[in-house]
């Protein structure tokens, strides 16, 4: 089997395609030798002692892990001397981050979600890191909040690494979903699945159940049709997998279909995951996997964003479910 790594995949990318310009590649080489700097203290767990609360609240209000802080602080580091960045936005920090004065600017920005599945990480269930790439707005020297606030149509890459049984990497530069496999023996990222395509029907969702009773009426009603099976609306059993992390989610999603829900609802009243560095990268890799990605009402691409850390209603996935979903919301208005 011809073995083709991330660099030569990139470099061919750029041969074809003339798509991923150099200060791409490097970006895009850099954040996925973080990743695996990351799945290397995930994988040590309690023998390096990174699991369990860091004893800090990120801006949100939620207690960071000790591998939330981390995974944050190996991205930042690897990343800030590259020459490809203007700035860079996290989860973990309530500012975007300045690319220090001894180093080149770049034209880029850089959003990530450093460790998503936070709450698995103690309970040795698969957890990941999510990246978005949008290009710094033009005669902007010192990019602010207001710099990162473009629609999701904006990104020039996006990926999600998965620390799971084997540590994989799913990007996107606008030309198809494509995934790599971590070669831990030799420390390269494999070509593993050249075009991933998301099966259009599904017979599976995912959806934190515990929150029906906050549900809105739309989401109630695709979950109660799904839950009524062959003798219900949609003439089929239906199966439910919730891993927690949305990169396992979203992972399942692209390599058998599904269709994964994270609303807006009575007590998420914006919805749960936040939109620049969860939403939108996971967004531009179903779509460009032939899936769907919907608030309910909008496409998850075009919203305008206000705020950096702003949160938003989720559904993605297989097509005709999201394009379901979506019908029942425009049913109910
Ligand atoms: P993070 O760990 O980055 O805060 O993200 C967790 C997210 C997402 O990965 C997952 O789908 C969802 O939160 C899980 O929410 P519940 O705890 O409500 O199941
Ligand atoms: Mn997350
Ligand atoms: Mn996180």
């Amino acid at each position: 089997m011809r073995r083709v790594s991330l660099t030569q995949y990139l470099v061919e990318q750029e041969r074809k395609l003339h798509h991923v310009q150099p200060e791409l590649r490097l970006l895009i080489e850099v954040v996925a030798r973080a990743c695996k700097a990351i799945s290397h203290a995930v994988g040590k767990g309690e023998l390096a002692d990174v699991l369990g609360a860091a004893g800090t609240d990120n801006v949100q209000g939620e207690a960071q892990k000790k591998l939330d802080v981390i995974s944050n602080e190996v991205l930042i580091e690897a990343n800030s001397w590259g020459g490809s960045l203007a700035a860079m936005a996290s989860e973990e920090m309530d500012e975007p981050f300045q690319i220090p004065n001894e180093y080149p600017k770049g034209r880029y920005l850089l959003l990530f979600d450093p460790l998503d599945g936070s709450s698995n990480i103690d309970v040795n269930v698969s957890i990941g890191t999510i990246f978005s790439v949008l290009e710094c707005p033009p005669e902007v020297t010192t990019p602010d909040e207001a710099s990162f606030l473009q629609p999701g149509t904006r990104q020039v890459a996006a990926g999600f690494a998965v620390y799971g049984p084997s540590t994989t990497l799913v990007l996107t530069v606008g030309h198809g979903t494509v995934g790599f496999t971590l070669d831990r023996e030799v420390g390269s990222w494999i070509l593993t699945q050249p075009r991933i395509e998301i099966p259009v029907e599904t017979k599976e969702f995912s959806i934190n159940m515990s929150n029906a009773r906050n549900w809105p009426a739309p989401v109630k009603r695709y979950i109660d049709e799904c839950l009524a099976g062959k003798e219900g609306p949609l003439g089929k059993d239906f199966n439910m997998r919730w891993v927690a992390s949305m990169v396992a989610d979203v992972y399942r999603i692209l390599s058998r279909g599904g269709v994964f829900m994270y609303p807006a609802d009575a007590k998420h009243k914006e919805g749960r995951l936040r939109l620049l560095y969860e939403a939108n990268p996971m967004s531009f890799i179903v779509e460009q996997a032939g899936g769907a990605a919907s608030t309910g009402t909008q496409r998850i691409l075009d919203v305008q964003p206000s705020r950096l850390h702003q949160r938003i209603g989720v559904i993605l996935g297989s097509r005709e479910e999201v394009e379901r979903v979506a019908s029942y919301y425009a049913a109910a208005r």
